[in-house]
């Protein structure tokens, strides 16, 4: 691409040709507001707070969508440019709610910082605000309709990045609004609760089952509270205090666990080991046996919604692992009840998971193998910033302390669960050694790695080449299961992750999760799995403890009662008197 000199502000700058003016400005430093702007979509150019003044144009121009041209002189910073922007703010404001103080987005809303950056202190127009009802019937993702601004991006991420298509625009002018199809709750439509659109959104208008006050009662009754902490939280939590991708040590996350109350503090790394030995003995048993080919992973809830609402002839690829979560619980109130002397009645579990999907999967009707609800309360990573917070726990300066036994120790291949491949990586590992007997050279399987939308790659285990892949977003997860249907392509095993990256981009990550953000979160946990001590599954002492005092062997007949699953078909429209609803 050619490179060309614009005038912007009175700066001279060099800048590639077919990029916008917003890209060139941002490059060079300048702020130009954006709203319906989103750096991992298409331009939408529908809310126009972008405007910027054009030499020899007549009107204002929106940044976000016109591309610069040699010569060009640009102006972001005229009377007219700061008067157009703050009638748009206050025509939004005027029909929005402005509940800030208890809104869930406070202090973290582009609207509220364009507000506070243009001193909107009053307004011009008049205040209306139509009461919709807030949409509260999914386990996982709330609406608050109301402070909707139309701004498509949760549209775009829905259809285009999870080919889900949950969202449409409804009514038309001034009455234009954004709701689940027929005007239904996302309760009751197809949406597989991975929660991209609340990342996707600007503002409150979509957010967290939030029930961290739940975890608060829990904790002040005479429960015995036990909590499993997922990977993927460790490297994201540390953005919601400050801190780059990564960089706050899990100690001291393990402490603050402790002073917020939790009577114990478990680590879901050690059962993402379990599914590591679960999952690869039942691919050994597959490939032996002539069993369903390919087998593909279960440990991301929403992409088993998905499979169950879309693609039901593949219910029986599924592995029957259930995931780390729900094996977490299974076993909290099976076998570190029995260990510790605790009646499981009494013991409350509590995981912190970096996904709204989670919250949905362990409400499901099957998830009680223990005898007992197996997680009783999903949190996500957001919510746990707000524990701490309202704690008043200085999480940068706590002493790092240690996961409590049984169910506190892993390995490096549990690590990378949390990443796109990550799970493929891990099995690899385990079942090569078990299948060869012998010691891999390199245990990093680079070809599963990175944010390509779908990976491939053949491994030798023994003379047998195995063909496997990995895809993230349910999207890409459409085009692959599209192509083994049609016989365009064969794998032994598949690993499939709802989200973009895998958990590390989950819908329940801190508001800001871009793409760019996902990749600094890889990188910080391939740089955690390189330090770990040991980093194949079936090295973790605690896992050879489980299997020698409680499970036997893997998929022993205890270990599928408490450990394995089955799956549903579900429609794609709500069915009167339907079996299994949505
Ligand atoms: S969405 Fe933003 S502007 Fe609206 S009430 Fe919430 S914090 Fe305030
Ligand atoms: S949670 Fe996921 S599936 Fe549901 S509406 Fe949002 S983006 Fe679509
Ligand atoms: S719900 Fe949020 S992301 Fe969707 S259109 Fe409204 S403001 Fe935009
Ligand atoms: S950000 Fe440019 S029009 Fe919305």
């Amino acid at each position: 691409m050619n490179k060309i000199t614009i005038m912007i502000d009175g700066c001279q700058v060099e800048t590639l040709e077919n990029t916008t003016i917003l890209e060139a400005a941002r490059k060079a430093g300048i702020k130009i507001p954006t709203l319906c702007y989103h750096p991992d979509q298409s331009i939408k150019a529908n809310c126009r707070i972008c405007v910027v003044e054009v030499e020899g144009m007549r009107l204002l121009q929106a940044a976000c969508s016109t591309p610069v041209a040699e010569g060009m002189v640009i102006k972001t910073n005229t009377r007219l440019v700061r008067e157009a922007r703050r009638t748009i703010l206050e025509l939004i404001l005027a029909h929005h709610p402005q509940d800030c103080l208890q809104c869930i987005r406070n202090q973290n809303c582009e609207l509220q910082t364009l507000a506070q950056r243009y001193n909107i202190r009053d307004n011009h127009f008049e205040n209306i605000v139509e009461k919709k009802p807030l949409d509260l019937t999914s386990p996982g993702v709330h609406r608050d309709p109301n402070k909707c601004i139309r701004c498509g991006r949760c549209i775009e991420v829905c259809d285009q990045v999870q080919t889900v298509s949950v969202y449409a625009k409804e009514k038309r002018g001034f009455e234009v609004g954004v709701s689940p199809v027929f005007g239904l709750g996302l309760g009751e439509v197809v949406c597989i609760n991975c929660g991209q659109c609340i990342l996707a959104c600007p503002v409150g208008a979509i957010y967290e089952n939030d029930q961290h006050n739940e975890v608060w009662e829990a904790i002040n009754s005479d429960k015995h509270v036990v909590c499993q902490i997922a990977p993927a939280i460790r490297v994201s939590l540390a953005e919601e205090f400050g801190l780059e991708s990564g960089e706050l040590e899990m100690g001291k996350i393990v402490a603050a666990l402790r002073q917020i109350g939790f009577d114990k503090v478990m680590h879901t790394n050690f059962t993402a080991d379990l599914t590591i030995m679960e999952e690869g003995h039942e691919l050994l048993d597959r490939i032996k046996n002539g069993g369903k080919l390919p087998l593909i992973t279960s440990c991301s809830p929403g992409w088993i919604k998905f499979c169950e609402h879309f693609y039901p002839d593949f219910l029986e690829n599924l592995s029957t692992c259930k995931s780390p979560q729900q094996m977490f619980g299974a076993l909290a109130k099976t076998y570190y009840a029995e260990k510790a002397g605790i009646d499981p009645a009494k013991i409350y579990s509590v995981s912190f998971m970096p996904c709204t999907a989670k919250k949905y999967e362990c409400e499901r009707p099957e998830m009680k193998s223990s005898g007992y609800k197996d997680v009783d309360v999903v949190l996500t990573t957001r919510e746990l910033a707000r524990m701490i917070t309202e704690a008043g726990i200085d999480i940068l300066h706590i002493a790092p302390e240690k996961f409590d036994p049984p169910m506190g120790l892993y390995t490096g291949a549990a690590v990378i669960f949390g990443a796109t491949g990550g799970v493929m990586e891990a099995a690899l590992r385990t079942v090569y050694e078990v299948v060869t007997g012998e010691t891999l050279k390199n245990i990093e399987f680079v070809g599963v790695r990175g944010m390509d939308g779908i990976k491939e790659a053949t491994v030798d285990l023994a003379g047998t080449e195995v063909k496997v892949a990995v895809v993230h977003t349910t999207g890409n997860a459409r085009k692959l299961l599209d192509a083994i249907r049609s016989g365009e392509k064969f794998y032994h095993f598949v690993e499939v992750m709802a989200c973009p990256g895998g958990c590390i981009g989950g819908g329940g990550q801190p508001i800001g999760t871009t793409n760019a953000r996902r990749a600094k979160r890889l990188k910080a946990l391939y740089h955690e799995d390189q330090e770990m001590p040991l980093r194949k599954s079936h090295e973790n002492p605690a896992i050879v403890q489980i299997y020698n005092e409680f499970l036997h062997q893997p998929l022993s007949h205890k270990a599928h009662e408490l450990l394995h699953t089955h799956y549903i078909k579900r429609s794609i429209y709500p069915l009167e008197g339907e079996k299994h609803p949505i």
